[in-house]
């Protein structure tokens, strides 16, 4: 459940992260701020490199931080750019593999919240474990 207080915090933790991410090229700074089921806030940014194509989203990021401490379940994600871009269809997957419950807050730098949507909502027929599973 995501509290209105969480709520808040998350969506401060993803406009703070920004300040952190690596984006010399695009310069399209990206903060993601991820509340795992332990009530922990992981944040993310962007981070890319000169050879383009190995950039790394900022949800991603913060994923990927969070599994590799142990954490598997997801409440909620905030990502926060200056004109409220949306995640990438690569993220949306990454994020599909621990729930398409997770809500998704699609903030700008004015704090305002642009859309309030989930995982399922952003990635329908989403690819999944049980695709894979075949026998
Ligand atoms: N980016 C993210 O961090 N998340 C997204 O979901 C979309 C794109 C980054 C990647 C790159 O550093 C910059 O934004 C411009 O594409």
């Amino acid at each position: 459940m995501l509290t209105d207080e969480m709520r808040e915090k998350l969506i401060e933790s993803a406009i703070e992260a920004r300040r952190w991410a690596y984006a010399p090229y695009s310069g399209y700074a990206v903060g993601a701020a991820l509340l795992s089921a332990s009530g922990r806030i992981y944040d993310g940014v962007n981070v890319e490199n000169a050879a383009y194509p190995n950039t790394i989203c900022a949800e991603r990021v913060a994923i990927f931080k969070a599994v590799s401490e142990g954490e598997r379940e997801f409440i909620a994600i905030a990502v926060a750019t200056s004109n409220a871009g949306a995640p990438c269809g690569a993220c949306r997957q990454v994020l599909s593999e621990f729930g398409l419950d997770i809500v998704v807050l699609i903030v700008d730098d004015q704090r305002r919240v642009v859309a309030e949507t989930s995982v399922g909502e952003l990635l329908p027929r989403a690819f999944g474990a049980e695709q894979v599973k075949t026998g």
